[in-house]
C-alpha cells in the first residue's frame, strides 16, 4: 500500500524518498545559478563533481585539490568579512573550536588535511561529497562519524551567495563545531537515528529538528542571542538578518519545530532559540527515545 504524502517546502512528496532517497549521478545546476554560461566555472564544477563522487563512493577519503588563482581569489574575499561577523556574532561552541582548529583565511585548506586533524581531536573524518546529498545519505555518513563536505567554490560573481552548500559553507560553517566532542556526538546520535529509522515521518522530524539547529540555530548564551547553525554561520547576509527584526524568534520547543516546514532557497524568516547546549542534547535523546529508535 503506498503511503499517505508527507509535505515538505511547501509541497507533498513521496515518503519513500525520505528512507530511499534518489542518487544523484551528474551535477546539475539550478536554474538561475550564478555560474550557468560560465563554461570553465561549469567544466570545473563537473571535474570535481566526478572526483568527488569517487573518492565518497570508494572511500578514499578527500582527494587534494589544486585550487585556482580564482578560486582562492573568492576565498580570501570571503573568509576574512566572515570571521569579523563570527567574532561578533557566533555561539562559544563555534568560536572555541574555530581558533583550536585555525584554519587559514589566505590559502583553501586540504579537507584532507582538516580530516586528520579532527580524527585526532574527536573521531570525527570529512567524507568528500560531489554535491548536496539527500538527509538520509548525508547522515548516515554522520552515523560513522564521517562528514560530509564539499569541495568546490561558488561562482565568482556573487562571493557573498551559493544556492547549494559549498566548500565555504561546508568548511567555515559546518568543520569547526567537530572538533567539539560534545558536538561531535550530538551530531552522531542525530545521523544514527536518521540512518536506522525505517519510517519517512520520523526521518522528516529529524531532517527538521537538524535544520532549526545544526543548520539555522540561535543560541542563548549569558543572555544574549548567539548564532549557531552552519547556514547562518557561512554567510555574510545571513548573519544580521538573523538577528533582525525581520526575523520571527521563537523558543525552541522540539515538538513544534518538528512540525515546522521551511524553504531553504530563501532567507530564513523563522528561527529558534536554543536555550543551550545541553538542552539540544538533551532534547536530541528525548525525540529519538519519543521516536522509538532503538540506537542508544
Ligand atoms: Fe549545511
Amino acid at each position: 500500500m503506498k503511503e499517505a504524502p508527507i509535505v515538505e517546502y511547501g509541497a507533498p512528496v513521496d515518503p519513500r524518498t525520505m528512507v530511499e532517497p534518489p542518487d544523484v549521478t551528474e551535477l546539475e545546476l539550478e536554474p538561475g545559478h550564478p555560474g550557468l554560461g560560465d563554461v570553465a566555472y561549469v567544466q570545473r564544477r563537473k571535474d570535481l563533481f566526478a572526483l568527488c563522487r569517487a573518492h565518497r563512493l570508494k572511500r578514499l577519503g578527500p582527494p587534494l585539490i589544486d585550487y585556482t588563482a580564482e578560486e582562492t581569489r573568492i576565498w580570501r574575499e570571503v573568509s576574512p568579512k566572515l570571521d569579523e561577523l563570527h567574532r561578533k556574532h557566533a555561539s562559544r561552541i563555534y568560536l572555541q573550536a574555530k581558533d583550536t582548529l585555525g584554519i587559514s583565511q589566505t590559502e583553501i585548506p586540504q579537507l584532507r588535511h582538516l580530516s586528520e586533524r579532527l580524527t585526532r581531536e574527536t573521531r570525527m573524518h570529512l567524507v568528500p561529497a560531489e554535491g548536496p546529498l539527500p538527509y538520509r545519505t548525508f547522515y548516515s555518513y554522520i552515523a560513522e562519524r564521517g562528514f560530509p563536505v564539499t569541495q568546490f567554490i561558488r561562482h565568482g560573481s556573487h562571493p557573498e551567495f551559493t544556492p547549494e552548500p559549498d566548500m565555504i559553507h561546508d568548511c567555515l560553517g559546518h568543520v569547526p563545531a567537530l572538533m567539539n566532542a560534545d558536538y561531535a556526538e550530538l551530531l552522531t546520535l542525530i545521523g544514527k537515528a536518521a540512518f536506522t529509522t525505517p519510517h519517512p515521518e520520523h526521518v522528516l522530524a529529524l531532517k527538521r529538528f537538524s535544520w532549526f539547529s545544526i543548520e539555522f540555530g540561535l543560541i542563548e548564551e549569558d543572555a544574549e542571542t548567539k548564532i549557531f547553525g552552519a547556514g547562518i554561520l557561512s554567510s555574510t547576509g545571513e548573519i544580521p538578518f538573523s538577528l533582525s527584526n525581520n526575523v520571527k524568534h521563537l523558543p525552541f520547543v522540539t515538538s513544534k519545530v518538528i512540525e515546522t516546514d521551511y524553504d531553504p532557497s530563501r532567507m530564513q524568516d523563522l528561527l529558534f532559540i536554543i536555550p543551550s547546549f545541553a538542552f539540544l542534547r538533551r532534547e536530541v535523546e528525548q525525540l529519538v527515545k519519543r521516536l522509538g529508535i532503538s540506537v542508544l
